[in-house]
């Protein structure tokens, strides 16, 4: 199949009432990679959906080197040659990679199948991304990372020639990140061509060839990554100048009573000695590789895992942290990274999924005091600039990076005296961030104490008052973030 340019013109999407897109006509040429930027709900997994055959359009044409396509499936795509490593993992975790692979692309045209040569080449696309990831393997055996590469390589095993990557690298490590840069350009080189959607701007300038904005369902603007900055992305997204939240200085939260203290905290293999204070009102950034022991410090500290070693103090006091049970009647939650895992319930409204683990809060004498669990629901999704049509809606009719807020509403919510936050932000627009930021600066002036995960170092920069980073399960250095730079961080980092 030779490589083809495409064109959607005039596409408009309608759920319901709900306007998902607004008249957009963007389109393809081979050889190129064509970023596709936009806040959370702009509408870019549903252009995507689109453009694959999940979704058939509201409005407007679909065409493929100028002549008119229309797809009843995913399937129609795919004889074209167009398909979609979905912004969801959806791959069957107990099948094997290379089974999931197979059900992805269709090879039952003709006559039967030869199987040497189906497995051969489903192997071949596989370790074209990753030659370290055993095709025999059972998916729910995989990290994330691997998994996000398989469903990569189940699309371009369709023998695709537009592949669509809807936040390909929203789990992957550094390591895994280069490895796709690199069959991405390969793609390229071949006449492939790429739609490529991520929050990740830095990697947007750096891959793509062009950059289309989506904002609330409508074409913005079209920018060249060679002249355009992350600041004119970002004001283009969100159609005003956004600015950033100052940076902290960590002497004044220094001041207030401690709240948490670690010291010597060791788990073989995982974590060796950390010590660290945390001051009410402070947010405390953990940054460091992936593997540095950061998620496995924070299940040690909620009762997920026991210390082996090393004693911690919970306001003033030695406290013995054994279970999640215990740790959040002492007023400490943990959001953890895998939120997906952790409890969307998808057949629940907004609502429901935002409460649904408070629901002591609700209870009244005699019934659910529902008007509250409704007002303190609304004002979460205000706080947090949730993009929902009604309350009552179910949690599935929101964008990817808005389910995420519901769940981070919902800890929020648990009024809780120390929250540990893994990665919460993943997923989540530029913007979005800076509100979400806002918000738990607020918490923090009425008392509450942060612990803060993330592998963003400007993140981490902007939102924290003190950063410790971890390498390697060692405490690398504590910095006050007035001080520290990207530089610095990155450095104790590898070091
Ligand atoms: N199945 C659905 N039912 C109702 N509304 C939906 C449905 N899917 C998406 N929407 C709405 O359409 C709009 C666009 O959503 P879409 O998923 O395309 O956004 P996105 O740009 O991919 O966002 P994100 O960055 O969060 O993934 C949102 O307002 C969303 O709530
Ligand atoms: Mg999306």
């Amino acid at each position: 199949m030779n490589p083809f340019a495409f064109e959607a013109r005039n596409i408009s999407q309608y759920y319901g009432v709900v306007r998902a897109l607004h008249h957009v006509s963007i389109g393809i040429r081979p050889g190129e990679v064509h970023a596709i930027i936009g806040e959370n709900g702009a509408g870019k997994s549903t252009l995507m959906n689109i453009f694959c055959g999940k979704l058939r359009p509201t409005e407007g044409t679909l065409f493929r080197n100028e002549a008119q396509i229309v797809f009843h499936s995913p399937f129609d795509a795919q004889n074209v040659g167009i398909a979609i490593a979905p912004q969801e993992i959806s791959l069957v975790p107990d099948l094997t990679v290379f089974e999931n692979i197979l059900l992805g692309a269709q090879r039952t045209k003709g006559i039967a199948i030869n199987w040497t040569k189906t497995r051969k080449d489903a192997i071949d696309y596989l370790h074209a991304i990753d030659d370290t990831i055993d095709p025999e393997s059972k998916v729910k055996d995989l990290s994330k990372a691997q998994q996000q590469l398989v469903q990569i390589s189940r699309a371009a095993a369709c023998n695709a020639k537009i592949l669509i990557l809807d936040e390909p690298t929203a789990a992957l490590t550094y390591r895994e990140t280069e490895k796709l840069y690199s069959y991405i350009r390969q793609f390229r080189q071949s006449g492939g061509a790429i739609f490529y959607i991520s929050h990740r701007l830095d990697e947007v300038l750096d891959l793509s060839d062009r950059i289309s904005v989506l904002r609330d369902g409508a074409f913005i603007t079209e920018l060249d990554p060679k002249s355009t900055t992350k600041e004119d992305m970002v004001n283009h997204m969100v159609g005003r100048t956004v600015t950033r939240t100052a940076r902290q200085d960590r002497s004044a939260v220094l001041k207030s009573e401690i709240v948490l203290k670690v010291e010597g905290l060791s788990r073989p293999g995982e974590f060796s000695k950390i010590s660290f204070e945390l001051h009410k009102g402070e947010i405390l950034g953990v940054s460091g590789l992936i593997g540095a022991g950061r998620t496995e410090m924070a299940k040690c500290l909620f009762g997920l895992t026991h210390k082996s070693e090393g004693c911690v103090e919970l306001f003033g006091k030695p406290s013995d942290i054994r279970s999640p049970a215990d740790a959040i009647n002492q007023g400490l939650v943990y959001l953890p990274e895998e939120r997906k895992q952790e409890g969307l319930f998808p057949l629940l409204s907004i609502t429901e999924n935002m409460a649904m683990p408070n629901l002591d809060r609700f209870r009244g004498l005699l019934h659910m005091r529902t008007s509250d669990m409704v007002r303190d629901v609304q004002a979460y999704v205000q706080s947090l600039k949730i993009k929902i049509g009604k309350q009552h809606d179910r949690i599935t009719s929101l964008s990817g990076g808005n389910q995420q807020k519901v769940i981070i509403g919902r800890w929020l919510m648990k009024n809780s005296k120390i929250l540990i936050m893994d990665e919460p932000t993943r997923g989540i627009d530029v913007n979005a961030k800076f509100e979400i930021q806002r918000e738990l600066r607020r918490l923090t002036e009425l008392g509450l104490s942060i612990i803060f995960i993330s592998s963003e170092i400007e993140e981490v920069l902007d939102v924290s008052d003190g950063i410790m980073v971890l390498h390697e399960g060692v405490v690398k250095g504590i910095c006050d973030t007035a001080t520290a730079t990207p530089e610095k961080l990155m450095q104790l980092a590898m070091s």
